[in-house]
């Protein structure tokens, strides 16, 4: 199979782009825009790999989209493109609306024109909103409403209908997966974990939004890859699985952990002003996805978040190149008045 794998240059899309060249015969084609998320640094280890190849270009670019399909004609589009961070969103809702919505409207007319076996959408659990802190028998399973909080989480519902949409209406093949927080190498420092690694690592203090109670449900990357994997060769056309593994943690408890490994104190902590609309809580139920398609995650998050701390101390060039660049203006803009 030819699988084209959209904003592999990505946390998420990387780490899928290895899982396959190691797990699987296919061909993979990474095509991504290179915003600032993306990193040829990352994919340096699959250049030479005669099953891979990259293509830059952007998913909203109709004209470029169509070129790829009569180039390569895949079988599979597994697609990560998106801007991807909350608090971005919050400053530049319109960026997130053309990428994440039009984007995928975009990859999905090249299917119905030139035929596709299968279009996978990478969604999140972030489309079913948030739970209560003090409700914590609640979970989010299939069944859940559609309920967004961030321009970020609207968007990518909005891109989750568009693919039911084209599903039910053109008979696209479409599959749609809702993960919870991911973490692991390749992970872009604009995130809580990455970002609090590289800040102890550097002595600056780390900003934890509000009071630091928000719970996410913390799944290590490579589980995230075996499921999509999963999915794509045995999931059925139509269906929604949700993908976590049931590793619930306050952010504040994330932080301590990350200190505690590196061996520093916990005063390098700041609380900082809350995130505009921060949800509460997000945790998955993943029923569906073991039962009907056998996939259970392998790490347990206090091995995964060492491991992660791990990568972040063997791979310092590649954080210190992103967070000499443009990174510092971000950084002063988020965090300058917090
Ligand atoms: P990321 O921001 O690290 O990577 C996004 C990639 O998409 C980058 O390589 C970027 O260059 C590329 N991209 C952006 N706009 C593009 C465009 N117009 N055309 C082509 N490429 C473009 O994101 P990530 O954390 O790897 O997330 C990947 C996907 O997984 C996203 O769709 C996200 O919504 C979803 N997801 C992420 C998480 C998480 O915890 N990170 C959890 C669940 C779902
Ligand atoms: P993030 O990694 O941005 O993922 P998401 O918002 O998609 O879940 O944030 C994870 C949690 O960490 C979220 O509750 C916000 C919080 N957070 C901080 O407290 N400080 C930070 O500097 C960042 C980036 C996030």
């Amino acid at each position: 199979m030819k699988i084209v794998v959209t904003g592999g240059a990505g946390f998420i899309g990387s780490n899928f782009v290895y899982y396959e060249l190691k797990n699987s015969d296919d061909e993979i084609i990474c095509y991504d825009k290179l915003t600032y998320a993306g990193n040829l640094e990352t994919l340096k280890d699959a250049e030479n790999n005669p099953k891979y190849k990259f293509i830059r270009g952007s998913i909203s670019n109709r004209e470029r989209v169509y070129r790829l399909f009569e180039e390569e004609k895949p079988d599979v589009i597994v697609n990560f493109a998106a801007e991807s961070h909350v608090d971005r969103s919050i400053e530049d809702p319109e960026l997130f609306l053309r990428t994440n919505i039009i984007g995928t409207s975009v990859l999905l007319d090249a299917c119905k024109k030139y035929g596709i076996q299968r279009f996978h959408q990478v969604s999140t659990d972030e489309v079913y909103g948030d739970l209560p802190l003090d409700r914590p028998d609640l979970f989010f399973t299939e069944k859940t409403n559609l309920h967004t909080s961030s321009p970020y989480s609207a968007s990518k519902a909005s891109a989750d209908l568009i693919v039911q949409a084209y599903q039910r209406t053109y008979k696209i093949p479409a599959t749609i997966s809702r993960c919870s927080n991911n973490y692991g190498p390749y992970h872009f420092p604009e995130k809580l974990i990455p970002l609090m690694i590289i800040n102890a690592l550097n002595g600056k203090k780390l900003p934890v939004y509000g009071t630091g109670e928000n719970v996410r449900d913390w799944l290590y990357v490579e589980d995230h890859c075996s499921a999509i994997d999963l999915i794509i060769r045995k999931g059925k056309v139509g269906e929604v699985y949700n993908v976590g593994g049931h590793n619930e943690k306050t952010n504040l408890e994330v932080v301590k952990t990350i200190l505690k490994i590196l061996g520093k104190g916990e005063d390098l902590i700041e609380f900082v002003t809350d995130r505009k609309g921060h949800d509460q809580r997000y945790a998955i139920d993943p029923t569906k996805i073991e039962t009907e398609l056998g996939w259970t995650p392998k790490t347990k998050f206090a091995d995964g978040i060492k491991k992660t701390v791990d990568w972040y101390l063997q791979n310092k060039d590649w954080w210190e190149k992103i967070i000499s660049g443009e990174y510092q203006d971000y950084y002063a803009k988020m965090y300058g008045n917090r």
